[in-house]
């Protein structure tokens, strides 16, 4: 089996899961992104078969899950591209240019938040010095550090790249934000 065939199968599950659709092998079948199934039935259900006995996915009544271990690779599959995509954002000029002409300010946006929307929200918020920012998916952390910067109290991030958090962590040596490298798990 092609690994990137069984991630793009894992990652096709959860994503039919997510938005409530059986993950049924017709469903996975016709999902846009693995439309080159179409040509390749039979490479499907053999991929199917042996995530099944790898332990990967289970099925029951034509309807596929991922399994615990499933879920983990799943998880280190988006965590590992998460990290691919805004480090090299990071090291992109192009990257700080466009987020610096279309959001007024480059904060490495993994997002469409404009400068605007920053300061307000930091109006808003209005936080005294006792109170603390968790960002919850904090990615490289450019928009952590934004928060470090503009209140008294301690600011945490975290996300589940490791990559992603090492990056963060070594930009900000000298700063007072703790960056960890955990899984939120307040969603399915
Ligand atoms: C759209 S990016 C946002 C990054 C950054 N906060 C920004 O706004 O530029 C989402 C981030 O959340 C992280 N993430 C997604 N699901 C997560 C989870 N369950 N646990 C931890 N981090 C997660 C991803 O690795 C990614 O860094």
């Amino acid at each position: 089996m092609e690994i990137e065939n069984r991630d793009h199968i894992l990652s096709v599950i959860k994503w039919l899961s997510l938005i409530n659709v059986v993950p049924t092998r017709a469903a996975i079948l016709y999902t846009e992104f693995v439309t080159k199934w179409e040509k390749e039935e039979q490479l499907l259900d053999s991929e199917l078969e042996e995530m099944v006995s790898s332990g990967l996915i289970s099925r029951s009544n034509e309807t596929y899950s991922l399994t615990a271990e499933g879920r983990r690779l799943s998880q280190q599959n988006v965590a590992r591209a998460f990290g691919a995509w805004m480090i090299t954002c990071e090291h992109s000029a192009a990257y700080r240019e466009l987020c610096k002409q279309v959001y007024g300010g480059n904060r490495c946006q993994f997002n469409a938040v404009t400068q605007a929307q920053l300061e307000k929200l930091l109006t808003v918020l209005n936080l005294s010095e006792c109170q603390s920012i968790l960002d919850m998916g904090c990615g490289t952390g450019a928009l952590t550090e934004y928060f470090a910067d503009h209140i008294n109290g301690h600011v945490t991030g975290i996300d589940f790249s490791s990559e992603a958090v090492k990056f963060a962590q070594e930009r900000t040596l000298e700063n007072k934000i703790a960056f960890h490298s955990k899984l939120w798990t307040l969603m399915r």
